[in-house]
């Protein structure tokens, strides 16, 4: 019997040298290597950053990447279609099959609903699913902005901007660090608890990390900047006591 297998490999969130030197084993040695895109005719940033680190040329997939209302008929489908083409690549000879993701495979990823689409469709097929983990936009941020994420004994939150608003008063009122994620249209309240909480000082937000488009900034003030693209990072780490080990 043939074992499938289907693997997630983070590839960073957008710098090719972030790409780790086992994903780039895994997409080299993959049967099919496909990429999550917005539409079939629109090069994504996952299948580019592959390109430039490995040189292998990923198949799109197209997902409802940009649809916020859900689990739409429109996201739904997309999962389909999407999970039927990874089958058919096995049936047609692929036993090894590399889906590549921006940032981690674990991390809000879409990655996720593939693997569970490809199970669900499988049928008789058994289907094998790993992950290489890769490095996220929160890590990139934090290196590139000079900002250190956790200290001693802080927790750290990883928020998606679309959460209820409680739980990111919560975590901004909290004694640990709070990263934002799918920040874009929302950014604007975000900033404004980050700030009612006496975190402006500290925030920094990335746009389109490690692409020639990057940005950093330093908003300092809440409302300056009301929204962002969605490829957006926010870290407001906790005011922290000077001195070294403050947070031990
Ligand atoms: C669907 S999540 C994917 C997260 C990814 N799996 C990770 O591990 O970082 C998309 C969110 O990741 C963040 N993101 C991914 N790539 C980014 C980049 N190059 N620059 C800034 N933020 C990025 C943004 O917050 C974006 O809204």
């Amino acid at each position: 019997m043939r074992t499938l297998t289907l693997v997630g490999v983070g590839v960073g969130p957008g710098d090719p040298e972030l790409l780790t030197l086992k994903a780039a084993r895994m997409l080299r040695e993959a049967d099919a290597v496909f990429a999550p895109s917005t539409a079939a005719d629109k090069p994504s940033r996952a299948e580019e950053i592959v390109r430039a680190a490995t040189g292998v040329d990923a198949r799109r997939l197209v997902f409802a990447l940009d649809d916020s209302g859900g689990v739409t008929p429109h996201r739904t489908a997309a999962w389909d279609e999407a999970g039927r083409a990874v089958l058919d690549a096995f049936s047609t000879g692929a036993d090894r099959i590399a889906f590549a993701t921006l940032g981690d495979p674990n991390v809000y990823s879409t990655f996720t609903y593939l693997a569970e689409t490809v199970i669900a469709l499988g049928g008789e097929e058994h289907v094998r699913v790993e992950t290489v983990p890769g490095i996220t936009a929160m890590q990139d941020l934090a290196a590139r902005s000079g900002t250190v994420l956790t200290q001693g004994r802080e927790p750290l939150a990883l928020i998606p901007a679309t959460a209820d608003e409680a739980v990111l008063t919560d975590a901004f009122t909290g004694t640990g660090t709070v990263v934002v994620y799918k920040g874009g249209r929302r950014l604007g309240d975000v900033l404004e608890a980050a700030a009612a909480a006496g975190r402006a000082a500290h925030t920094v937000i990335g746009t389109d990390l490690g692409l020639p488009t990057e940005q950093i900034i330093r908003p300092a003030e809440p409302g300056v900047i009301p929204s962002a693209p969605y490829f957006t990072t926010l870290i407001a780490p906790p005011p922290r006591r000077a001195g070294r080990g403050g947070a031990l």
